[in-house]
């Protein structure tokens, strides 16, 4: 490197720590953290942070680091929001988990137990939902990618809604249909114009989706029962929700008038949002690269809740249609993130600290391996051992095992000094956690459930062996590692 270029390298790094503080203390957010009770947990002196009674670090020492913990009475609590009839309605919404969301059985089937049906999007998804007991008319088969073998055991089984991705699809569901002599009961998934299009759904704009939904019809062999509408892009707030919804309804009144079709269906897919999770903007992260501005923490009390969800959806669905005097249709919703986001926590231990000129780096043992939505989102990092100590003066940044500057979990993050052994708790990891982590170089953690103060085994950890299972070469038995 040449002599100027490591002058201007020095001048630019003097530069950043002067204005450091500064930037930091004006452009403060107004919540830089969020509480540990929003989670129902509590600190007991000598034990650190506990649920249900239960300190988290012992957690560890029982079942190991990292460990995702189960949270099943939250989880509980959300099923009973989202099946839950609002006040003064008649009736509320059928609920479809999507599965891609937490595919973790032991989760799955607690939900199945108390009402919820399966949204899957793959072939394997939807044999786990037939494993698991859930009854074929409680399954909602979604995805771009459906094999033919899928589409044809959906039919034969009489699957509870088959729906079109794309109107490509239809000639697909039509063939399998005309061959198994069956009648499936189709939707038609649209985009409304809110969130996401791409490759997902037919757009309403251009009159593509009513073409698709008269063709559905012409095709002769598929009984249209249903309109399937996923926002994609996360509701946070009654007016998002409202505009979307009102999209699809609007649609609604031009198949009936275009096609003098009552929709038995109206599935409004998922991305409500989990209230203590937020996408961080763009701004926000080269804020706290650069001048470890901390990240601004949700205003989850002002985030939609499920409640008022709910109730709004079948508020605005059911005056949509007394003003017209069509009957109701059913409503899905097929909840994600909302569901099991906040109902799960991701703990692991601090392997090393290594103190560098600006910042601490605190080196995990669990990272973006299994953590992978931290890059995007604000999750909150409680200290799990003294989260009652004052913070240390420099900030930290919390990395994880994998060998890449990426597996940053957070760049600059104030906590209570940290020593090495230290538990730390990522909370809200119970949506797109489990199904992104990789085993890169790590085997996968166990997953906990936590029900009244009750420890139970819901996956154990990989083992070394896992890692190769599959392979054709197996290590000889005398080399293999113990895990
Ligand atoms: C069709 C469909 N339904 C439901 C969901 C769940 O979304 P979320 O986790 O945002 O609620 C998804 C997620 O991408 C989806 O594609």
């Amino acid at each position: 490197m040449s002599l100027r270029h490591r002058l201007v390298g020095a001048a630019r790094q003097r530069l950043k720590e002067t204005l450091r503080p500064v930037v930091r203390r004006a452009l403060a957010p107004s919540r830089s953290s969020l509480p540990a009770s929003l989670w129902g947990l509590e600190f007991v002196p000598g034990r650190g942070l506990c649920l249900e009674g239960v300190s988290l670090a012992e957690l560890t020492q029982r079942w190991g680091s990292p460990l995702h913990v189960v949270h099943l009475a939250a989880l509980r609590r959300n099923v009973e929001r989202f099946l839950a009839v609002p006040p003064g309605r008649a009736g509320g919404c059928e609920v479809y988990y999507s599965y891609k969301t937490n595919p973790v059985p032991g989760v799955l089937s607690f939900m199945h137990e108390r009402g919820v049906g399966a949204e899957v999007i793959s072939a394997y998804e939807m044999w786990l939902a037939l494993q698991l007991g859930v009854p074929p008319e409680r399954i909602v088969y979604n995805g771009p990618v459906k094999s033919d073998a899928s589409i044809r055991e959906a039919i034969e089984r009489g699957i509870g809604l088959l729906a079109a991705n794309h109107a490509e699809e239809l000639d697909v569901f039509a063939r399998h249909a005309a061959e198994l002599k069956r009648r499936p009961r189709v939707a038609v998934r649209v985009s409304t114009g809110h969130g996401w299009t791409a490759q997902f759904g037919t757009p309403i704009a251009g009159g593509a989706a009513l073409a698709a939904f008269r063709k559905a019809r012409e095709l002769g062999t598929l009984d249209v029962v249903g309109l399937h509408a996923h926002r994609g892009a996360t509701i946070r707030t009654e007016a998002e929700l409202e505009g979307f919804v009102a999209a699809v309804l609007d649609f609604t009144d031009t198949l009936h008038r275009e096609l003098g079709l009552n929709l038995e269906v109206l599935d409004l897919g998922g991305s409500l949002c989990t209230p203590t999770v937020e996408h961080v903007e763009p701004r926000a992260w080269r804020l706290n690269q650069t001048f470890q501005r901390d990240l601004p923490a949700p205003d989850a009390a002002a985030a939609l809740s499920i409640e008022r969800y709910v109730a709004r959806v079948v508020e605005q669905v059911e005056s949509h249609f007394e003003r017209r005097g069509r009957a109701r249709p059913r409503i899905f919703l097929e909840p994600g993130r909302a569901m099991t986001g906040d109902t799960q926590l991701l703990l692991g231990r601090v392997h090393t600290l290594k103190a560098g000129p600006e910042r601490t780096w605190a080196v995990m043992d669990m990272g973006i391996n299994h953590a992978e939505c931290v890059r995007n989102e604000y999750h909150q990092l409680l200290h799990v051992d003294r989260p009652e100590a004052q913070l240390a003066a420099r900030p930290y940044t919390v990395v994880g095992p994998i060998c890449t500057p990426g597996d940053t979990l957070y760049n600059a993050v104030r906590l209570p000094e940290l020593r090495g052994g230290d538990t730390l708790a990522i909370m809200d990891a119970g949506a797109y956690c489990v199904p992104f982590a990789t085993s890169f170089s790590f085997p996968q953690p166990a997953i906990i459930a936590l029900d009244n103060g009750e420890e139970r085994l819901l996956r154990r950890a990989e083992t070394f062996e896992d890692q190769v299972a599959f392979d054709a070469t197996q290590p000889p038995t005398a080399f293999r590692a113990a895990s």
